[in-house]
């Protein structure tokens, strides 16, 4: 099978394509990226030159580019994985542009192109914040009405109406998957565990936003790779797919689980002004991933955080060149509001 990775230098793409090299010896993959601030090719170094030796290949490109996209959907691609976008909720409220012009505008690109080409599966890579937020009861499943809250999932969720769209319409066969918080290795440090790990190793504050209380359902990021391996092969063109940890925690519990591992003190925590708009709680069922496509998740919470963990203490100079580079801009200016 050759396939089309999109942004498969961020990090759960770069996780994909890892999980993807490993397990097929005979696929093909070609990773277009645009390498924004979040796009890195370290996260890929080993596979360019070991298991993805003459079956991977990188191009430097948009998504949002028709030329760039029609050339490569020209060399037969059975399937594209669209996991490029803005990702980042936070930089989303700072300037939200580009989250249109990269997760819509984008999307719809390779929409197009993948109908042109009569490419065979379009898996959409989507969230499950598309749903909104939940009260102190219930799960998100796939008929829970979409209601974004953010610039961002606004974005993802105009992404996930003109992949439907294109189902409906010109009978694309386009599956959607919607993943609750990933972490793990290659996570970029502006997420909250990979933030806070390293600022903890740095004797850095923790700025925990408002009380500290809302709910996240954290799943290994690998968990998700796994998930969207069963989408690709198995799913049915035209459905949606949650994928969830079912895993909920507060974001007071997952700073606690930290700084513990770390042996770090519980005087690092700043609570710091509430991010606009913040989503109380998600939670997700995935019943239907599990009982249609047979998938289960293969990590609890614990040994999920000590693998991240033992992960970021072992590449220090992965997180520190992103820390002290570009990204402090944002960083400075953002976190300056909060205090
Ligand atoms: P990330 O920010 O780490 O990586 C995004 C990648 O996309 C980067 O390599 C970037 O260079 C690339 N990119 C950005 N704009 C591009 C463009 N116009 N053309 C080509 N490449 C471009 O993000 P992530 O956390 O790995 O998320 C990947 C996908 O999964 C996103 O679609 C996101 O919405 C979705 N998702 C993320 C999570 C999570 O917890 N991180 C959960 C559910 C779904
Ligand atoms: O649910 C899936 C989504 O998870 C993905 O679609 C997004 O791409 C991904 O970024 C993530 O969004 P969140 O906004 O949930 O993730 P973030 O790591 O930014 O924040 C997690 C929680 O931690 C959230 O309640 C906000 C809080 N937080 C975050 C940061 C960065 C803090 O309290 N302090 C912080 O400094």
């Amino acid at each position: 099978m050759k396939l089309l990775v999109t942004g498969g230098a961020g990090f759960i793409g770069s996780n994909f394509i890892h999980y993807i090299m490993g397990k097929y010896s005979d696929y093909e993959i070609i990773n277009l990226d645009k390498l924004t601030y979040a796009g890195n090719l370290e996260n890929l170094s080993t596979i360019e030159s070991g298991i993805g030796k003459g079956r991977y290949r990188f191009i430097k490109g948009d998504i949002a580019d028709t030329r760039c996209i029609d050339g490569i959907l020209s060399t037969d691609i059975d399937a594209v994985i669209n996991f490029a976008a803005e990702s980042h909720v936070d930089r989303s409220i700072d300037n939200a542009r580009i989250f249109l012009e990269t997760n819509v505008v984008g999307t719809q690109v390779l929409l197009d192109a993948a109908l042109r080409h009569k490419v065979g599966r379009f898996v959409q890579i989507s969230t499950d914040e598309v749903y909104g937020s939940l009260g102190p009861a219930g799960l998100f499943t796939e008929s829970t009405p979409i209601a974004p809250n953010s610039p961002y999932s606004a974005s993802k969720a105009g992404a996930d109406m003109l992949v439907h769209a294109y189902f409906e319409t010109f009978g694309l066969p386009v599956i959607t998957t919607r993943c609750s918080n990933n972490y793990g290795p290659y996570q970029f440090p502006e997420k909250l565990i990979p933030l806070f790990i390293t600022n903890a190793l740095a004797d850095k504050p923790l700025p925990l936003y408002g009380d500290g209380l809302n709910i996240r359902d954290w799943i290994y990021v690998e968990d998700h790779c796994s998930g969207i391996d069963a989408v690709l092969h198995r799913g049915r063109p035209g459905h949606v797919y949650n994928i969830g940890g079912n895993c909920e925690k507060t974001n007071t519990e997952i700073t606690r689980t930290i700084l513990d591992e770390l042996a770090k003190p519980q005087t690092l925590i700043h609570y710091v002004k509430d991010r606009p708009g913040h989503d109380r709680r998600y939670a997700i069922d995935c019943t239907r991933i599990c009982t249609e496509l047979g998938w289960s998740q293969r990590y609890d919470f614990a040994t999920g955080m000590k693998k991240t963990i033992a992960w970021y203490l072992a590449n220090k100079p992965w997180w520190q060149r992103i820390k002290n580079g570009e990204y402090l801009d944002f960083y400075k200016r953002w976190y300056s509001d909060r205090q």
